[in-house]
């Protein structure tokens, strides 16, 4: 049973939200929404209210990434399969809910220590969605129900991290990749688990076995023409947003995409042509090779 449809925001904390702000309009192409609060700056991509949340906080990171949750029933189910697992969690507060324009949320940390949040019944938004880069939609299905991307997080213990997201939340596999760093046979190399949900994206979720710096190993923002990720790119020069990762193209989603270093100090994917599955017929893979051109790291 699937129970996750899609990754639904992301809790940015800032030490000053504006350079989000500017990032997110400025390179992004994303539309601010009104926060009602000096110090936090709500980002839209789609008819969701926002998709990126970031508030003032003592250090550039990530702070939770919100999953969406299909029905009021299923969050009722998944709340009693995280008890019966033995997972702790927290009950958002009806300001918290609010906030977040959801019907109610839990709050948990995952096994690697990933905060997390689960959600149902997410509001639209009527406000039109109008990219201040004339960007016409951003790719996120259906009045948002495949999510704003992804997200790749850390999990050192990648083995329990990955039982917990595929058992309890009941994420299923799209891909596995494996690092080998050196020949040494003591090297067990590292593992990067994708993951999706219930909607066509190849992965809402990946779980790398690796620390990160900003408790994320990046997001994923999906545009629907390559001039779209061009002209972005071109944005990000001009403006001297480090370029993480070269233009490529990634085999296992078919994601032409580049990465670039975000005010939270973590870096965000940006890119098109992600692919869309069926679910009823497909086998997961393995994957050998990242990408099949591009890509160069510290490009
Ligand atoms: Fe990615």
């Amino acid at each position: 049973m699937m129970t996750i449809n899609s990754i639904s925001y992301a809790i940015i904390g800032a030490k000053d939200p504006a350079t989000w702000r500017s990032f997110g309009l400025d390179v992004l192409g994303m539309m601010e929404a009104p926060s009602g609060s000096e110090s936090t700056v709500l980002l839209r991509c789609d008819e969701r209210p926002f998709r990126f949340m970031v508030v003032a906080h003592k250090t550039d990171a990530l702070l939770a990434t919100g999953f969406e949750v299909g029905s009021q029933k299923h969050f009722v189910e998944l709340c009693e399969a995280l008890t019966a697992a033995g997972v702790g969690y927290e009950e958002g507060t009806a300001e918290e809910a609010s906030e977040r324009r959801v019907r109610g949320l839990i709050k948990l940390l995952d096994p690697a220590g990933n905060a997390i949040e689960l959600c149902h019944g997410a509001a639209l938004d009527y406000v039109k969605f109008v990219s201040p880069q004339g960007i016409d939609t951003f790719e996120t299905g259906v009045n948002g129900d495949m999510g704003f991307g992804h997200a790749v997080l850390p999990a050192p213990n990648l083995k329990d991290t990955y039982r917990f997201y595929t058992d309890v939340l009941g994420f299923a596999d799209s891909d596995y990749m494996h690092f080998q760093f050196s020949d040494e046979p003591e090297d067990e190399g590292m593992g990067l688990h994708f993951l999706h949900a219930d909607n066509p994206r190849h992965h809402s979720l990946a779980l790398f076995q690796g620390e990160s710096v900003a408790n994320c190993i990046h997001l994923m923002l999906e545009v629907t023409s390559v001039d779209e990720v061009g002209y972005c790119l071109d944005r990000a020069l001009e403006r001297e947003i480090p370029i993480t990762s070269t233009l490529g193209r990634h085999s296992n989603d078919r994601m032409l995409s580049f990465y670039m270093m975000t005010p939270g100090g973590f870096p965000l994917e940006f890119g098109c042509d992600g692919l869309q599955i069926d679910w009823a017929n497909f086998t997961p893979t393995v994957t050998e090779l990242p990408s099949i051109w591009g890509h160069k790291w510290g490009g």
